[in-house]
């Protein structure tokens, strides 16, 4: 039995944030934050819009465009770094009760922006042990929620947005997931992390002050180190399966910097029509970017059944790891 990515879905909040809002919150300017980073503009979730709200719409996109009913999903996976709930329930829990379905195997990742390939993986591995049939992945995040919007280093990179794909058993090879490599190196933790609100920095009036529970990142050490890793990774995973950049049809990397994307593309000698870019729009919305930006192009028309796409991402762990694989669902036309 092989695993096939049968349907995307995607799920973007309706409030926009955009470089000029930024430039009466902080010392910042839409010029910096388009140089640096591609970045225009991002959406954010609204006041009492949860991940899980968002996973929701995400996934019912995803399931409705698989032709399947909830009942079908028998394991849910959320990545996500945003939970509605420090430690429980998970996401994915909450998600499965708002989609109406109990007695379901549900539960969290969390592996930063890596997360979505990381679901990825396990749906893969399930399916080909012959465990499940039907997987939902979800990549979810209110970012907004853990941004420190006075700390213009990080606060102009995050967006909010959740994305979701099914993930089915089948017994066509040609559907099938071709490759994953997923991997971590905790060494570097601290590049970027939230140091409060867990066992080390219980929440307090301290952790609060210091806005230790948002998101903090060394951010120039992190570019350098994501360009290296990530270039790696795609260079090892296409050639692991014999396959030249030129037969990719699509890129989709992670989405945190058009720089990183530009780079990346360029070391693999990728043509523009090949890399997908919607971190103009969206900024950066961690485990949610990969499928928010495959959503992308399956609804504009581009992304065609059998088409092959290569995923890429990099993020906090820190984590890592591509995807090589053809796109199993029906076009969109
Ligand atoms: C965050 C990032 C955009 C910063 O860009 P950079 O070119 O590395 O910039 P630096 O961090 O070296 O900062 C350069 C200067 O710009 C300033 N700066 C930072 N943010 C700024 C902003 N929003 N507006 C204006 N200036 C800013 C810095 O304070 C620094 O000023 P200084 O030279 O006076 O100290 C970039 O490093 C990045 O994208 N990092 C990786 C993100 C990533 O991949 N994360 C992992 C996945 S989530």
């Amino acid at each position: 039995m092989y695993a096939a990515l049968k349907s995307i879905g995607a799920y973007v909040p309706e409030k926009v944030l955009t470089n000029k809002d930024f430039e009466s919150m902080v010392d910042t300017t839409d010029e910096w934050i388009t140089k640096r980073t591609g970045i225009k503009e991002r959406h954010i979730a609204a006041d009492d819009e949860l991940t899980s709200d968002m996973g929701v719409e995400a996934a019912k996109v995803a399931i409705s465009r698989a032709g399947l009913e909830i009942d079908d999903i028998d394991m849910i996976v959320c990545a996500t770094i945003s939970p509605d709930y420090f430690c429980m329930p998970s996401t994915a829990c909450v998600i499965a009760s708002k989609l109406g379905r109990s007695n379901v195997t549900a539960f969290d990742i969390s592996a930063a922006c890596t997360g979505f390939i990381y679901a990825l993986a396990v749906a893969k591995a399930f399916i080909e042990s012959g465990m499940k049939k039907n997987v939902l992945i979800i990549g979810a995040e209110k970012l907004s929620a853990i941004v420190d919007y006075t700390d213009r280093t990080t606060c102009v990179l995050f967006g909010d947005g959740a994305g979701a794909a099914v993930i089915s058993a089948t017994e066509d090879k040609s559907e099938a997931i071709t490759d994953i490599h997923i991997s971590a190196d905790g060494n570097y933790g601290d590049l970027l992390m939230t140091p409060g609100c867990g066992v080390k920095n219980p929440c307090s009036e301290k952790v609060v002050e210091e806005k230790l529970a948002t998101m903090k990142m060394r951010g120039n050490e992190t570019f350098k180190i994501a360009v290296r890793t990530l270039t790696s990774d795609v260079v090892n995973i296409l050639q692991d399966n014999g396959i030249e950049a030129k037969d990719i049809k699509h890129f989709i990397p992670h989405q945190a910097n058009y720089r990183i994307i530009k780079a990346v593309g360029d070391a693999l000698q990728l043509a523009p029509e090949q890399v997908v870019l919607t971190v103009g729009k969206y900024g950066n919305t961690s485990s949610a970017s990969i499928p928010m930006a495959m959503n992308d192009i399956w609804e504009s028309g581009r992304l065609q059944q059998g088409d092959t796409m290569l995923l890429d991402a990099f993020g906090g762990g820190l984590t890592w790891g591509s995807a090589l694989l053809p796109f199993a669902g029906k076009s969109a036309n």
